[in-house]
Order: C-alpha cells, then structure tokens, then sequence
C-alpha cells in the first residue's frame, strides 16, 4: 500500500452462494484509491460493479461468500472488522449512493425529515438545531435551495431528487463516496448538471470517489483513472487519458471502438459482439477469452496477472495492445 493510499483492495474474491452453484462475482480484485481521488468503474451489466461497491461497505447479501482478500481503509481491514467497527467505518468514512436509489426516497415523508433520519442513524447525540442546520448546509452543498426542504418527494424533479440522495450520502463528510449509476434515469442534461455538482463536491471536500456506470461519456466526465471490469475481474486500470487513447485490453479496445468519441452521442456498452459469460460457469484462463480477437493458446488456460504497460497502467492481458508512450 503506497502511502497515501486512502483505500487499498487487495486480491478481493467472492462468491454467491446459488442452488445452480457458485457465481464468480468478484475475482482477484486488487487496486488503491488515493485520498482526493476519483476512480471510475466500468464494465457491461453483470461484470461484478454493484458487487464489488457493496463489498467495500461489507453490505454483501446473506448468500455472498468472500473467499479471500483485503478492503484496507486507511490502513484498517475491513474484512476482519467486528460489526461495531463497520458501523463506526460505514457513512462515517465510506459512504455510497445506491444504484436507483433517487426512487428510494418515502413519498411520504419531506425530503428534509428523511435526512435529518440519516443525520441521527449516522449521528446519534447531535442537537436538533445542529442537525437542522447541517440539513441547510447539505442543501447548499448539492445545489438545492434549502427552501426546498419541507417539500415532499413528489414536488422535487429527478435531478433534485438525487441530489438529495447524495446530500444523505455526504451527511458525516465521508473519506470516501461510492455513486454506482447514481444518474442513469436523469435525462442527459440534468445528469450533466448533477454529475458537476458531484465533482464539485468531491473536490470541495476532497473526498476519494469511486463512480460506477455504464456509460463511458459520464465515466469520462468524472474519473481521474478508470478501471475497466470484465465478468468480476478487474482486466485493465489507467488514467483516464490512457483508457481513451492508448487501451491495452482487447476489451478495453472494443468498448473505446463502440464509442466514437468522449465528446460524441453517448452509448452504452452494447456493441461488442457475443454474450458475456455466465459467471456460474465462467470460462478457464482468461475470461474474455471466447470472444477475443487476439487469443492465444495460454489465454484459454491461464489466467494472466495484473502487468505494467505504462504511467500507473496496468493490463491483466497475455496479448495486449501496444500502448504507444
Ligand atoms: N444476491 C445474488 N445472488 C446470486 N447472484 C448474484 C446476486 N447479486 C448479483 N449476482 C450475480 O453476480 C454477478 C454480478 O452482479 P452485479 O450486480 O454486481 O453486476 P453489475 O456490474 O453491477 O451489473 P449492472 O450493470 O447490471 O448493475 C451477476 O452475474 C449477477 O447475476
Ligand atoms: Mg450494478
């Protein structure tokens, strides 16, 4: 772990417990996050993200099995943590938003007295009026109007309706945020407008984030680095500039191919041709292999390791793309 490294995951494996068998969701996972950093996740539907997001909060359902692995937050394994000490870690110093959590809000309920519930599960002790005024400050934090805030659900838009759910997210000022696909229902300019605001805060705060999503345009528009995921591997890991330009991983390729340009039509991650695998049964050596343009004998039986291509570029590839510096 280098030293700044505020989150360092190392060789994360977990199983889901199914009747048809185990499902190979998370394999060999290892990468760091630094302090004030932002790290998208990538991949198509199914590849392990929403996975490995709960994992880093130890909010697996009953039936995962983590087989083995580290999730260091600041040096502290989470892993090996009692469940008072995941409390204390959860909210406080990693937070998430949950994939379509914006339809999680009680309609019921004003959006404020559901924040103020998060400020006194997360924090309890706090002084109304210190909660109350947090309520304002977080608000203000995420772009709402704080006049806004004894209105109810339904009487908020989409867009100010995930703003408030990453409000909730930011109450205790976390390390680390975790947003797995938090704008996929906005329409493309409200996402805009909320995904600046998230990027706003996050430096603000200089918060670590680590961003899921399908769609590589939004990717683009948030991560410093992206790590690419193939059915619950994590096959390639670079600054951004370098996924974009110079992609060392067959798959890395065809998702860049399948996407003309950051600054064009957005697409999502549909055009590479054949299935990705069952994760019941998932294919020996390396995963990508059945559908790899550049397959060799070895990719069919061993599983290559994690290889430096590049400036922070690392490839789990036995036959990568040259990378041109
Ligand atoms: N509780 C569960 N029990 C069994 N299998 C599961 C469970 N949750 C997820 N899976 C399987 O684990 C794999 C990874 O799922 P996961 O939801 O992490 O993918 P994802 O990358 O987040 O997909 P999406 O982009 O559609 O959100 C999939 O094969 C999925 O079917
Ligand atoms: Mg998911």
């Amino acid at each position: 772990m280098t030293a700044q490294a505020l989150l360092s995951v190392r060789d994360l494996t977990m199983n889901y417990k199914t009747r048809r068998g185990m499902v190979s969701a998370i394999d060999a996972v290892s990468f760091d996050l630094r302090q004030g950093e932002s790290l998208g996740l990538v991949g198509e539907s199914g590849c392990g993200k929403t996975s490995l997001a709960m994992a880093l909060l130890r909010l697996l359902p009953e039936n995962a099995v983590v087989e083995r692995g580290q999730i260091l937050i600041e040096g502290a394994d989470l892993l090996t943590m009692t469940d008072q000490q995941v409390r204390d870690t959860r909210w406080s110093r990693v937070s998430m938003v949950f994939q379509a959590a914006m339809n999680a809000l009680d309609p019921v309920f004003t959006v404020s007295d559901q924040i103020l519930e998060a400020i006194y599960r997360h924090q309890p002790g706090i002084e109304p009026s210190v909660a109350r005024a947090r309520v304002t400050q977080l608000f203000q934090m995420v772009g709402i109007d704080p006049k806004m805030a004894d209105r109810y659900p339904h009487e908020f838009s989409g867009g100010m309706r995930q703003r408030a759910v990453i409000a909730m997210a930011l109450d205790c000022s976390p390390a680390l945020i975790i947003a797995d696909e938090p704008t996929t229902a906005l329409d493309v300019i409200v996402q805009d407008q909320v995904l600046r605001e998230l990027r706003r805060v996050q430096s603000l705060l200089n918060m670590s984030m680590i961003y899921i999503s399908h769609d590589i345009a939004v990717i683009a528009e948030v991560a410093e680095r992206i790590g690419v995921m193939y059915a619950g591997r994590l096959v390639e890991l670079a600054p951004s500039a370098a996924i974009f330009h110079t992609p060392a991983h067959p798959y890395t390729l065809a998702l860049m191919s399948a996407f003309p340009s950051i600054h064009g039509p957005r697409t999502r991650l549909t055009a590479l041709g054949g299935e990705p695998p069952d994760l019941l049964f998932p294919p020996t050596g390396c995963r990508f292999h059945p559908r790899c343009p550049r397959v060799l004998d070895q990719c069919r039986q061993f599983t290559p390791p994690m290889q430096s291509v590049g400036e922070r570029h690392q490839v789990a590839c036995w036959n990568p793309v040259e990378v041109r510096q």
